[in-house]
């Protein structure tokens, strides 16, 4: 099938089911394959889909595969601390039959931009050891395998940063753990929900990727409420959440039954708003491909003054 002759259709035609099948004889698509695939998925309404899962099944139903460890959810939720750990690695199998369906996954925009939120953190945890001598504490919220607290450490052994790092899922804290034995005295873990944690510290840093993108607006709102008292007078709390912006978004939720609440630049600065942060509090970043944004802010209101002028217009978001 060549690329340009993909049609919008709701269900499979006897073209796609060919394609499938050739695909799945393949060990999974090949580079070529990606566009003809991405536009097949995105064409499909429900019905479809399920008829592409049906033939897709050997794979979706592999936990050896991305795909199939991503649809079956041995944790019984999605995005838990093992698939996102094997993003980190880049992780293909050796099975022939299935080494393709990997090499594509973690080409996909999602895992590019998940690998790049880690380098993003990285970053944002060097600018803070820089900012000042002496100790530092960071709050992780939602800390999964902290696979990037473990690579802060490694490139930063003399690091003066500590962490707290709060999960609900006790294998993602065993699991942490385990792999950051060697830096055990600079990280303590909490078991415990989001919701309910409470602490009398003050910290440096406050952050969270790849949870507040399940949280509706409400919760994210006072989650936002929440946490901002918990930060030093000159703290930042930064928030990951996946942009409207994700060119994997039908496939996650075909292949992987993945969901995510998507959310846009207005959409971040909308909610911090109505938590009562300030314009020049707040901005957004994002990673180089624009698909994971952040929401940052400062503790002190004047602390994005040089930013003024690009967020001027968040002013008008302030409902106060
Ligand atoms: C997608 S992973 C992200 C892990 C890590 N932040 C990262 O980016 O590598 C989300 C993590 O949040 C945890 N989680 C989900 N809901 C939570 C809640 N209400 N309270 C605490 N942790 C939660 C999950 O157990 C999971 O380990």
């Amino acid at each position: 099938m060549e690329t340009t002759q993909v049609q919008v259709a709701k269900k499979l035609t006897d073209e796609h089911v060919a394609f499938l099948e050739n695909v799945m004889m393949k060990g999974g698509p090949e580079q070529r394959d990606y566009k003809t695939f991405n536009q097949l998925v995105n064409s499909l309404d429900e019905s479809g889909i399920e008829e592409l899962r049906d033939i897709l099944s050997p794979v979706l139903n592999n936990t050896e595969t991305m795909h199939g460890f991503a649809y079956s959810k041995p944790f019984g939720y999605a995005g838990d601390f093992k698939i996102i750990d094997m993003i980190y690695e880049n992780k293909v199998t050796s099975d022939p039959r299935y080494k393709n369906w990997d090499i594509w996954w973690n080409s996909e925009y999602a895992s590019r931009a998940v690998r790049n939120r880690k380098d993003y953190f990285i970053n944002i945890c060097s600018e803070l050891e820089k900012k000042s001598e002496g100790p530092k504490e960071v709050l992780v919220l939602g800390s999964g395998p902290a696979t990037d607290i473990y690579e802060y450490f490694v490139k930063n052994p003399d690091s003066n940063l500590t962490f707290d790092l709060i999960d609900l899922d006790e294998n993602a804290i065993e699991y942490a753990k385990e792999k950051n034995r060697k830096f055990s005295d600079k990280m303590n873990f909490f078991r415990i929900n989001v919701l309910r944690f409470k602490t009398h510290k003050h910290y440096d840093l406050i952050w969270s990727a790849g949870l507040f993108d399940y949280f509706k607006e409400k919760h994210f709102i006072y989650l936002l409420k929440k946490y901002l008292p918990f930060l030093d007078e000159n703290g930042e709390m930064v928030i990951g959440n996946f942009s409207s912006y994700n060119p994997t978004r039908k496939l996650m939720e075909a292949l992987s039954g993945w969901y995510l609440n998507y959310r846009s630049d207005y959409d971040l600065y909308k909610m911090a708003a109505e938590a009562g942060v300030k314009g020049e509090q707040m901005i957004v970043n994002k990673e180089p491909l624009g698909v994971n944004l952040f929401l940052r802010i400062k503790k002190s209101e004047e602390s994005f003054i040089e930013f003024r002028e690009p967020i001027s217009k968040v002013a008008e978001y302030s409902v106060n």
